[in-house]
């Protein structure tokens, strides 16, 4: 395990690819991989499970007092917590996708889960995605992109995600979901999504996973203070822990 502390971001819209490269990229690189969205999905779900009122303030509290979400595992085998339970699986579903959104608005959610990620970057080297990386929760990071893509190309790569979870969805409907998820993360007052200040803008379109992967496994490689490469580096399939574990 390297111990170099080392930040890569990878912020941008949904199914703009920022899961499937940022977890190449930690796998071949030996770094922690920091999927982010994992943690709004389950506390998501918990609401979803609990019924409560995201409105009102004391009942939200007592859900993040209640809850906690952890993060473990490999860039390629990472497992989500809740409560103890692995929900890997069930954060998956568009429900949960649009509750994460809107839960993703409240800043008491983003105070409490901003900390935890915080707290991960003094594990070493990692690669971290989400929407306000870059800008939030690690605005000294050394390396800063925003993956994006147009609209059509992230509702067919998402319909095919979802199709092989066994979710089939129209692209309409896949459409509309990314475009109402987006315009929801780009528009709320705290930390909406958008590019950091020096961040590498990259769109995707166009390209294929493996030209996504090499273009940003490129920019990370060319970074004068990455980490050393050493026995660490890995082609593919890395053994590094992705283990987050806080009380939220
Ligand atoms: O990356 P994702 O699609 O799994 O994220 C699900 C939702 O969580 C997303 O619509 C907004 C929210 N999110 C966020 O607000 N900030 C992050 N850093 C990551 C996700």
């Amino acid at each position: 395990m390297t111990s170099t502390h080392f930040v890569v971001t990878i912020d941008g819209p949904a199914a703009a690819g920022k899961s499937t490269t940022a977890r190449a990229v930690a796998s071949a690189l030996g770094f922690l991989y920091v999927d982010t969205g994992a943690l709004y999905r389950a506390l998501a779900l918990k609401g979803l499970e609990s019924g409560v009122r995201l409105e009102n303030p004391e009942a939200l509290a007592a859900l993040l007092d209640s809850t906690r979400v952890d993060l473990s595992g490999t860039p390629d085998a990472v497992h989500v917590w809740l409560d103890g339970a692995d929900v890997g699986e069930r954060i998956r579903t568009p429900e949960v996708s649009e509750a994460s959104s809107r839960m993703a608005a409240f800043p008491a959610v983003r105070a409490r889960l901003v900390e935890l990620q915080r707290s991960l970057a003094s594990h070493g080297a990692l690669v971290a995605e989400g929407r306000d990386l870059g800008t939030v929760v690690y605005p000294d990071a050394e390396v800063k992109l925003y993956l994006d893509a147009d609209l059509p190309t992230r509702a067919r790569r998402r319909a095919r995600e979802l199709e092989s979870r066994g979710i089939p969805m129209s692209l309409e409907q896949v459409t509309e979901e990314l475009e109402r998820r987006d315009q929801r993360d780009r528009t709320r007052p705290d930390s909406p999504l958008q590019a950091a200040t020096g961040a590498i803008v990259l769109d995707t379109s166009g390209w294929s996973i493996e030209q996504q992967i090499e273009r940003v496994l490129d920019i990370v490689r060319g970074h004068p203070s990455r980490p050393e490469s050493g026995p660490e580096e890995r082609a593919a399939g890395g053994s590094q822990g992705v283990g987050a574990s806080e009380n939220t």
